[in-house]
């Protein structure tokens, strides 16, 4: 069975990736629009972690309340792009652990290159959400959860702000126990591989670097 594909249609969503499909944006506000869909974005990737119920003393009386259990969690941006999503999930889940992933698309056969890896010790116990802002033909996303599973993690979520039907299919064909999370499900890729409509090229255009 393939898992789930979440893709999130929330108004502040998407008013939020109106900014950063406009060509017009600049890079502040475009990093800014990263950054605030990818807090909208863990919180609705983070609603079927487990909880636990502990008992709390407020001024008045004890209280039941419920707080995260079990496993911890860890954030792994693909590099560069997605680092950008990384500070508004640490806001969300200051206690997360976070690996990087370096790859880059090689811009003709549109593979992924690897370059770097650093992943927290313990990853293969973690709940990891791999995020990204771009899923075009999903190379880089399958590659990064094949590194992931080797190093043993078995709870991987994926977490990007547009991807598009060739890159869903890879990732469902390669990791079918893998959830995707996206603001926008796109028509599809150009001959360049890039996402149509999408917002062109999401590394550049949160670094400023054409
Ligand atoms: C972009 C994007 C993804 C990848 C998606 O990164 O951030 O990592 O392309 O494409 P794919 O699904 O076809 O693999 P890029 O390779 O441009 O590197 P960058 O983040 O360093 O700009
Ligand atoms: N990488 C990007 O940054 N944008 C695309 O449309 C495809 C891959």
């Amino acid at each position: 069975m393939m898992a789930k594909v979440h893709v999130l249609d929330h108004p502040l969503i998407q008013h939020k990736l109106a900014i950063l499909r406009d060509k017009t944006t600049g890079v502040k506000e475009f990093r800014e629009a990263v950054g605030e869909i990818a807090g909208l974005m863990c919180y609705e990737a983070t609603r079927n972690l487990p909880t636990e119920e502990v008992e709390i003393e407020t001024p008045l009386m004890m209280a039941k309340c419920r707080v995260l259990s079990g496993k911890k969690l860890a954030i792994v941006p693909i590099l560069r792009a997605g680092l950008g999503m990384v500070d508004a999930m640490v806001d969300l889940i200051p206690s997360a652990k976070i690996g990087h992933i370096g790859l880059y698309r090689d811009p003709d056969t549109h593979l992924p290159v690897e370059y770097y890896c650093k992943l927290p010790d313990d990853v293969g116990k973690r709940q990891v959400f791999v995020v990204d802002p771009m899923l075009a033909t999903g190379g880089s996303a399958v590659a990064a959860i094949d590194f992931l599973k080797g190093h043993g993690c078995r709870q991987i979520i994926m977490m990007n702000i547009i991807g598009c039907p060739e890159g869903v299919k890879a990732v469902q064909e390669a990791h079918p126990d893998v959830e995707i999370y996206l603001a926008a499900l796109d028509e599809g890729l150009n001959e360049h591989a890039y996402i149509l409509p999408g917002l062109g090229d999401a590394g550049d255009r949160i670094f400023g670097t054409k």
